[in-house]
């Protein structure tokens, strides 16, 4: 039985959704760049029209509307909304008033994110997140739009996943901006969580709606009992949770991220560890699948999937007990976990319409089993306040482009037509059923 109060929300982010790249006095990201590099992305696909999300967002919001959610999270496109200059871009911040003004008429909570990976290109021209000073430029951004935006946002976001941003984008080269290098992502990861900090403060100078930070996390197994293949899972477990929760929540760099990557050293100076432990109001965690490890032979681990079990489009492994668990670890773990939410949860099909239908089966279900994990994580004690599916519509799926679908809303980006799924009616026949017993 949920909690009235307990949110039940979608989740997008700009880049995957907005398109108008080009519009408003918007300034190109990373991720433009990357897409314009061949080969980068799958189809040599952009978020340049996405699913013109920027044109569309009334009936957009409209349909979230109808399907009964409690609560939107959305992101900011830093380079929609601050100029060259380092000065509010009036026009690219009127859309965001104009979005959250009819998300407050409507009744529903906007949890807004500040970065989801779209970095103004010309702070990565000078260095991007290998320079110290990208995150003050971020910290600048924060306060700037905080104060702009002060009393439309329901909670404050400063990063989504710095884990895929440090790692897949400086360590292995699969997101923007592209660069495959393990010191790399070390230093980088390093900044973002020290933006992170700042950005916290500035925002909590703006205003006053609660502040967190969100963490990307799975699962993980070892493939086989011997020695080896345990430490294995232990690392990799380190490198997917602990790497950015430590840090945030007790101030200090893993001692298994020395033992994995021993010649990468943070770039840490005084006072550094303190901004970066800035409390949280909240931390949201996204959630998707479980990685199975054996030991690579030295003193690393590589990926060792296992046969037979039930996978989704994106070959990711459906494994909800996963989530409980986590849960009940950081419970015991960090005495001082804020308050949770699941911000990221879904997965992708390859989705069709039929005769004005999609039948997505495997996502009901799959969305049905994280409830009950989290529900089990609950009952365990852990303090979960709200729930948000990936992702509200169809979009632009970074690397993979537009194959993989992610929606409970179906986008057919030929015509811009959005047709809920299956399982988006479910989840609307659950919010109206949970209304009515309240
Ligand atoms: C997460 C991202 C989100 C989306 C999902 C599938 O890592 O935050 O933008 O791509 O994965």
């Amino acid at each position: 039985m949920w909690r009235r109060d307990f949110l039940f929300g979608a989740a997008t982010a700009a880049y995957q959704i907005e398109g108008a790249a080009g519009e408003d006095g918007r300034l190109p990201s990373i991720w433009d760049t990357y897409c314009a590099t061949p080969g980068r992305v799958v189809n040599g696909d952009s978020g340049a029209v996405a699913c013109d999300h920027y044109h569309r967002w009334e009936s957009d919001l409209a349909l979230l509307k109808q399907l009964g959610f409690d609560a939107y999270r959305l992101s900011i496109a830093w380079p929609r909304v601050i100029g060259l200059d380092g000065q509010l871009n009036p026009r690219g911040v009127d859309f965001y008033k104009r979005l959250l003004d009819r998300l407050q008429q409507q009744g529903q909570k906007a949890f807004v994110t500040l970065y989801h990976w779209d970095l103004p290109q010309h702070l990565q021209d000078r260095g991007g997140w290998l320079n110290r000073d990208t995150a003050h430029r971020f910290a600048d951004y924060a306060e700037r739009i905080g104060r702009e935006l002060a009393g439309r946002v329901s909670a404050w976001t400063t990063l989504n996943e710095p884990w895929c941003s440090a790692h897949l984008g400086h360590g292995e080269g699969r997101h923007a901006p592209g660069l495959a290098d393990t010191r790399y992502s070390v230093e980088a990861m390093h900044h973002l969580l020290l933006g992170h900090g700042l950005a916290c403060a500035a925002l909590r100078s703006s205003d006053r709606a609660p502040v967190g930070l969100v963490h990307n996390i799975n699962a993980v197994s070892a493939a086989s009992d011997s020695a080896a293949d345990r430490q294995a899972a232990r690392l990799a477990h380190a490198c997917s949770s602990h790497w950015v929760l430590d840090q945030v929540l007790l101030g200090r760099y893993p001692e298994a991220m020395r033992e994995l990557w021993p010649l990468a050293e943070p770039p840490v100076r005084d006072g550094d560890m303190e901004t970066i432990r800035a409390p949280l109001d909240y931390l949201g965690i996204n959630y998707y699948f479980r990685q199975v490890v054996k030991s690579d032979g030295a003193h690393g681990f590589v990926d060792a999937p296992l046969p037979g079990v039930e996978r989704t489009q994106m070959g990711w492994e459906a494994h909800p007990d996963g989530l409980r668990d986590l849960l009940v670890e950081f419970r015991q773990r960090y005495a001082n976990l804020p308050p949770i939410y699941i911000t990221e949860n879904g997965m992708a099909s390859d989705d069709h319409v039929q005769a004005g239908r999609v039948h997505d089966e495997q996502r009901t279900r799959y969305l049905k089993r994280h409830f009950a994990a989290v529900d089990e994580a609950m009952r365990q004690g852990v303090d979960v306040r709200g729930y948000f599916v990936w992702s509200l519509l169809d979009n632009f799926e970074w690397a993979f482009g537009y194959e993989k679908r992610f929606g409970v809303v179906h986008v057919d980006y030929q015509t811009q037509q959005r047709t809920p799924k299956d399982s988006a009616l479910a989840l609307q026949a659950f919010f109206t059923r949970r209304a009515q017993t309240a």
